[in-house]
C-alpha cells in the first residue's frame, strides 16, 4: 500500500512502521523513541536482537543530543560525505538511545541520507531508525515492490521509485589513529582517500575475536536460488546467467543483465533486482559473470555476491 508523506508522519508518531526510501536501499523506519515500534521492527524483519540498527538523522549538529564525544576528523567526513552513502559508528551517551537499537552496545551508527523523501520525513518526525526493508538474509529492497513482496501488498511504503545506489551504505568506525571500513557499502575505500588521506582498511568480522559490525555475522543478501560465482561459462552446458548486458554469452545460456561491465554503478543499482528476479521466476540455479574489476564498488558487488552464494571469504 502506497503511503503519502503526510500518512507516513503519521504512522511513525503513532508508533508504526513504514518503508521509506533512500538513496542506498529501502528502509523500514520507526522513530527512535518508540520502543514498541522498535521491538516490532525487529519482529517483523525475523532480526536478531543482537544486530543493532543505524540512526537517521536530518541534520549533523542533531549528533550532540546522543555523544559529545566525536573521534578525530568525524567534521571532516560528515561535511564530504553527509547527506549521503556513509554511516559511522562512534561511542555514545547510552542513556539518550534505548538498548535494542544500540544491541547494548556502547557506541550507535549514524546516517544522513540523501533521499529527499527520507529527509523530508525525519525532519517531520525526528530521528528515525532504518535497517532495510527486507525480511533478515533476503536482498535488501530496492524498489517498492521488493518491499510488497517481501512484507506483503497490505504494507504501507512511502513510494520514491527505484533507488539511485542500490547498495547499502558503507560503514566506517574510528580505530585510533585511523577510520576502518567495517562493512563495504556504497562508497568505496577510494573515495575516502581526498579526505582522509588513505584508504580505510576494511576489516572483515572474520577477523576479529569480538564482531566490530555484528550485522555482518549473519547470512546476507540470499535469493532461494541456488547461486554459482563464475568467470567462465562453458559453450556446451546451458543455464541462467546473471551478466553483463554488453558482452556475449553462448545462446544456450538465458542473461537476466544486470549491466554493463563498463559501469559499476549500474550494476550495483540492479544487482538486489537481479537476485529477487531469479526468485519471483521460480528459478532454482543461476549463474553469476564475475569477471569483473576487484576495486572501488566491485569490491562490495563481489562482497554481496559471495555472501549471497555462501561463499565464505575472509
Ligand atoms: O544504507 C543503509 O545503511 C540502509 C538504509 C536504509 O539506510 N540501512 C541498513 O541498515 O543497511 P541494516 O540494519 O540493514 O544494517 C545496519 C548495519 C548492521 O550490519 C549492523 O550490525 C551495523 O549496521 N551497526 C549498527 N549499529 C552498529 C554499532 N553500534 N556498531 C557496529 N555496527 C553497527
Ligand atoms: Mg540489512
Amino acid at each position: 500500500m502506497r503511503a503519502s508523506i503526510q500518512q507516513t508522519v503519521s504512522i511513525l508518531n503513532d508508533g508504526g512502521i513504514v518503508a521509506v526510501p533512500t538513496e542506498t536501499v529501502y528502509g523500514l523506519a520507526a522513530r527512535l523513541d518508540r520502543e514498541n515500534a522498535i521491538k516490532n521492527l525487529f519482529q517483523i524483519k525475523g532480526r536478531p536482537s543482537n544486530n543493532p540498527l543505524i540512526i537517521h538523522l536530518a541534520d549533523a549538529s542533531q549528533i550532540t543530543l546522543f555523544t559529545k564525544d566525536l573521534p578525530d576528523q568525524f567534521d571532516l567526513l560528515t561535511k564530504t560525505f553527509w547527506p549521503g552513502a556513509m554511516t559511522l559508528v562512534v561511542p555514545v551517551d547510552t542513556s539518550t538511545i534505548l538498548n535494542p537499537v544500540r544491541a547494548d552496545l556502547p557506541t550507535a551508527a549514524f546516517r544522513i541520507p540523501k533521499h529527499p523523501l527520507a529527509l523530508e520525513v525525519i525532519r517531520q518526525s525526528g530521528p528515525l531508525v532504518m535497517p532495510s526493508a527486507n525480511i533478515s538474509g533476503r536482498p535488501s529492497s530496492t524498489t517498492p515492490e521488493h518491499v510488497e513482496s517481501d512484507f506483503g501488498s497490505e504494507f504501507p511504503v512511502l513510494d520514491g521509485g527505484k533507488c539511485e545506489n542500490g547498495l547499502e551504505s558503507t560503514i566506517l568506525i574510528y580505530q585510533a589513529p585511523l577510520w576502518k571500513i567495517i562493512r563495504l557499502g556504497a562508497l568505496s575505500a577510494e573515495n575516502f582517500i581526498p579526505v582522509l588521506g588513505y584508504a580505510p582498511a576494511f576489516i572483515s568480522h572474520h577477523a576479529e575475536s569480538t564482531p566490530l559490525c555484528p550485522g555482518q555475522l549473519y547470512q546476507h543478501y540470499s535469493p532461494k536460488a541456488k547461486l554459482l560465482l563464475s568467470k567462465t561459462f562453458p559453450e556446451n552446458k546451458q543455464g541462467v546467467i546473471i551478466g553483463f548486458s554488453d558482452k556475449d554469452y553462448s545462446k544456450n545460456y538465458r542473461v537476466i543483465p544486470f549491466g554493463p561491465r563498463s559501469s559499476p554503478k549500474q550494476v550495483a543499482r540492479n544487482l538486489y533486482a537481479s537476485l529477487r528476479k531469479l526468485d519471483e521466476e521460480f528459478i532454482e540455479m543461476a549463474y553469476v559473470d564475475i569477471d569483473f574489476p576487484s576495486e572501488g564498488l566491485w569490491r562490495t558487488i563481489l562482497e554481496r555476491l559471495k555472501k549471497a552464494a555462501f561463499v565464505n571469504t575472509p
